[in-house]
């Protein structure tokens, strides 16, 4: 069967992840009615849409039958596709980064960073980590009772250790916030370049170009300066980083730096803001945590799985295939589904839940298989050290409003999270 087209429609729109309840109720309706189907809402190309946990890890597992890089890595319309491919000499991505690579570039270049993100590599860098969480939550606290906590912690404290593991000095980090708002909120008029809502996807692929241009330059200037004088951080490697013995290509190097300086941050804020949202929301699980820290990595692992904020990857068969029962054909194109995979009724007990004691809790929020992400000990230490030191000097906290979400249907998460709180 076809998917319905108002189900359909809630998958893509940009506003039913910013409500929230529509896209559960979109992606719980599949999981029970067409757990594996096609959807074809308007404007695109149709696709598989893979709501089901066991699901997605079958076409992860399978890198080599179900491919990153032949057809768009995120949902595209069929008229941005169309213009994306004529503006990029036939490719369907603006970038060429290790999501939008499949093998044998992706293992190459893998490889260049994912040593350097290792949790036994990572280890140095936790009391400097500590240094700078330290310091934010010292600027909550002189908030007063009260603050954003999205834009005043949870937006900055990431961007500042990526920033530092990247080499992008302090001074420039306002400029990366921006850019990459604007890039994962293009769909947002709170956040875009144009400060309206976009309906003409031309007018979409140009205005993501114009920040994917803005990033290129910034990240020119630190390859030439990296490559005179390599430092101790990420943009060292990347800029000296050697594939099959020659330099990286410059379109590669600088979707490298563009992931690293996005993915890097948006996705650990919207998991923090998201977090203190759900605790503030249920003081019970809060007393929980705070009366046994070691509770803080269960913490971690349901926040992620709660806000889950890459909503989606799209993937490619290369061969006819069998799911679940169905049979997908050579280039068919498939939509994971995470947030739906992180509700899966048949793993988590009681999904719409959030427990910070939940065990297990096998989320899926940063994928699986080789394409798993890179920097998921580098979010899990990062967030384990921030709450370690924001709840061990947090009393009390409540909603001092309503939260709001971003309006997008690939990165996102809260975009304001407005609290009264008490600490000491
Ligand atoms: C890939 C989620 C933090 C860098 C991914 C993928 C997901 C994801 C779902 C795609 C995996 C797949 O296709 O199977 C998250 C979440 C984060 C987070 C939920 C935080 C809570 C970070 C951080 C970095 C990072 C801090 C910084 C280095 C990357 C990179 C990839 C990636 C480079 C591409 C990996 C590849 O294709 O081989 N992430 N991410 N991510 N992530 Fe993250």
């Amino acid at each position: 069967m076809t998917i319905p087209a108002d189900i359909a429609k809630d998958i893509v729109d940009p506003t039913a992840y910013a409500d929230g309840d529509r896209v559960d109720q979109a992606f719980a309706w599949l999981r029970r009615e067409a757990p594996l189907d096609i959807a074809q809402p308007e404007g695109f190309d149709p696709f598989w849409v893979v709501t089901r946990h066991a699901d997605i890890l079958e076409v992860e597992r399978q890198n080599e039958l179900f491919h990153n890089g032949d057809r768009a890595t995120v949902l595209t319309t069929i008229e941005a596709d169309r213009k994306v491919r004529e503006m990029m000499g036939g490719s369907p991505h603006l970038v060429r980064s290790l999501v939008q690579m499949d093998n044998p570039d992706h293992f190459a270049y893998r490889k260049v960073t994912q040593g350097a993100l290792l949790p036994q590599n990572l280890r140095a860098l936790e009391a400097r980590i500590r240094e700078i969480a330290r310091g934010f939550v010292d600027r909550m606290a002189e908030h007063g009772d009260r603050c954003d906590f999205a834009r005043d912690v949870a937006f900055l404290y990431p961007l500042h250790v990526i920033m530092e593991v990247l080499g992008v000095p302090e001074s420039d980090e306002p400029r990366m916030l921006k850019l990459t708002q604007e890039l994962f909120g293009n769909a947002d008029p709170d956040l875009n370049r144009s400060g309206k809502t976009i309906t003409d996807a031309g007018e979409g692929v140009d205005s993501i170009q114009s920040v994917v241009m803005d990033f290129m330059m910034y990240f020119n200037a630190i390859t030439e300066d990296r490559r005179a004088k390599p430092r101790d951080d990420l943009a060292s490697l990347i800029a000296n980083g050697k594939i099959n013995g020659e330099p990286m290509g410059h379109l590669e190097a600088m979707s490298y730096y563009i992931i690293a300086a996005t993915a890097g941050h948006d996705t650990t804020s919207s998991t923090t803001a998201g977090a203190l949202w759900a605790l503030a929301e249920n003081p019970e699980q809060f007393a929980k945590v705070k009366a046994d820290p070691s509770l803080i990595s269960g913490l971690i692992e349901e926040s992620i799985r709660w806000v889950t904020p890459v909503k989606h990857f799209m993937r490619t068969a290369t061969a006819d295939a069998e799911l679940a029962g169905k049979k997908i054909a050579k280039g068919d194109w498939l939509f994971l589904s995470y947030p739906s995979g992180n509700r899966d009724e048949t793993v988590f007990e009681d999904p719409f839940s959030f427990k910070v004691d939940r065990a297990p809790n096998k989320h899926l929020a940063f994928g699986y298989g080789a394409h798993i992400c890179l920097g998921q000990h580098l979010a899990r230490m990062e967030m384990r050290v921030l709450w370690e030191e924001l709840l061990s000097r947090l009393d009390s906290v409540e909603l001092d409003g309503t939260p709001t979400r971003m309006t997008a249907n690939f990165v996102c998460g809260p975009k304001a999270v407005p609290i009264r709180f008490k600490m000491h």
